[in-house]
């Protein structure tokens, strides 16, 4: 049948207006579209279909490796279970099964997960869900193999990586150690103006020392060289120089001036963490500056509760790190003055904890499938306890994802307007992403990014990927205000 419409109105071309207004926003009306697994052009599809199984059987041969290892025959028996479990993850993963609830594990998040989960994704499976929250409760999936079972509850199938890769390491470690291991102090006769001069190219420095230390996570470089891996966390001040042209959106100037400004009292500072090993490792050296130069009293570490996106710290990576240091012997072919270097820091690290000045924390909040536009609704007493820190440091891509609600935002769009309530709630801290680009959302690269965005489409595919880029993105937020729940 062939009907000739001449009466009806004409066909409207219909503009979406974006973002959407905060209180219309849940996980399936996101501000921006969001990114989905089964948008095959996006990086979403790649690390559903490909990226995600291959990180499952990795964690599975692990978890045989220990098998083999192992003598009693009722954690034989219990850790042949987990592994059954894990078999039938990875397969409703790539049969792209629905997402089922949780099972109660006696986890701090069961209920979160699960409100999440019954609220916007019945019916929905691993790749028609916002790949944000998809890929989230893999990890927390992964996390029940264990968490149910009776004798390896606590079992971290990416441990054994997180170490390895720490180990391989050992040329950047020391080129921090041997220039870190003396406590800072200025030059004699500077005038207060040069000590701060100082103060302040130290401060950028290590800033970046800190934003690159993001380029080896270890769900991306699942097979990396031992020269790889030195090229990546080379910390030279020439390559320094070099790196800083490619942070696209920079506002290293305006998060000096925040810190500076702490000076007088020393401020708090928070880090939510990203990865473990040599991230961490350049986090704390990071940390440690700001101790010392008094323009921080006190440090809050956030890190996650389990397992969590491959390299994520937990609070046994973070004792690892620190004992290991102290005690370990971990690096073949090193001088006894660059031991001692490491040593010296450790000691030091461990000396902070011991005093405050250090607090490692693990909120059940971090390892959710919620972005931080909800950390306000969700996990109110998360936010007032951020809410009193002087700046929030967020390190990585995904805590980049989650802030910005993992969607397509033009890359102008200003930070501020990205992160939602993050910056505009009543008492929203000051917070800084420190993030090495790795997925396919980029925010914040100013007046001309949407154009700067499409001449890298072209000249350069998988810029949003590849590590190479960076931002360093500051929201100045509502510090002071009072914090309100509705
Ligand atoms: O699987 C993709 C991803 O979630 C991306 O966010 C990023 O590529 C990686 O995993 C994690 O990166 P990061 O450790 O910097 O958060
Ligand atoms: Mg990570």
């Amino acid at each position: 049948m062939h009907l000739t419409l001449s009466h009806l109105p004409s066909k409207q071309d219909i503009k979406l207006v974006y973002p959407r207004t905060p209180s219309s926003i849940d996980p399936n009306n996101p501000p921006w579209p969001a990114f989905r697994g089964y948008h095959t052009y996006s990086f979403a599809y790649a690390t559903m279909g490909h990226r995600l199984p291959t990180i499952l059987g990795k964690a599975i041969d692990d978890v045989v490796e220990t098998l083999n290892q192992e003598s009693e025959e009722d954690r034989v028996v219990d850790l042949v279970d987990c592994i059954k479990r894990m078999d039938e993850l990875k397969e409703d993963l790539q049969a792209h099964a629905k997402l089922r609830p949780i099972i109660d594990d006696g986890e701090a998040d069961v209920a979160l997960w699960n409100k999440e989960i019954a609220k916007y994704f019945q019916g929905k499976d691993f790749m028609n869900a916002p790949w944000l929250f998809a890929e989230a409760y893999k990890y927390r999936r992964l996390r029940e193999c264990f968490s149910v079972s009776k004798l390896w509850q606590q079992y971290d199938v990416f441990f054994r990586q997180k170490c390895d890769t720490f180990s391989r390491s050992g040329d950047a470690v020391f080129e921090l150690s041997t220039r870190f291991v003396e406590p800072f102090k200025h030059k004699e006769g500077l005038s207060a103006q040069e000590k701060l001069d100082a103060e302040r190219l130290m401060f950028l420095e290590l800033t970046q020392i800190c934003l690159w230390g993001n380029s080896t996570d270890l769900s991306l470089l699942i097979n990396m060289t031992e020269e790889q891996i030195k090229s990546l966390q080379s910390t030279g001040g020439e390559n320094l120089a070099a790196t800083e042209k490619n942070i696209l959106g920079n506002d290293m100037a305006r998060l000096w001036e925040v810190v500076r400004d702490l000076k007088d009292t020393g401020g708090r500072i928070d880090f939510v963490l990203d990865n473990a090993g040599f991230e961490l490792y350049c986090d704390c050296v990071y940390a440690d500056f700001l101790i010392q130069s008094g323009l921080a009293k006190e440090v809050r570490f956030h890190g996650k509760r389990y397992p969590w996106f491959v390299s994520d710290v937990t609070k046994k990576d973070w004792n690892w790190l620190l004992n290991m240091m102290v005690y370990g012997h971990l690096f073949p072919k090193v001088t006894d003055e660059e031991v001692e270097s490491l040593r010296q820091l450790g000691l030091r690290w461990k000396q902070y904890e011991k005093e405050g000045k250090w607090v490692y924390e693990q909120h059940p909040f971090w390892c959710t499938g919620y972005t931080y536009w909800d950390l306000h609704n969700e996990a109110p007493d998360l936010f007032l306890h951020l809410s009193r820190s002087d700046l929030v440091i967020f390190k990585g891509d995904l805590n980049h994802r989650k802030l910005t609600y993992d969607c397509a935002a033009p890359p102008s769009t200003d930070f501020e307007i990205a992160i939602g309530p993050m910056a505009s709630a009543a008492g929203a801290p000051r917070i800084c992403s420190l993030r090495t680009i790795k997925s396919d959302v980029v925010v914040g690269l100013g007046p001309n990014g949407d154009e700067l965005a499409d001449k890298l489409d072209k000249e350069e595919p998988g810029w949003k990927i590849s590590g190479k880029y960076a931002v360093v993105l500051l929201s100045e937020g509502r510090p002071g205000e009072k914090v309100r729940f509705a």
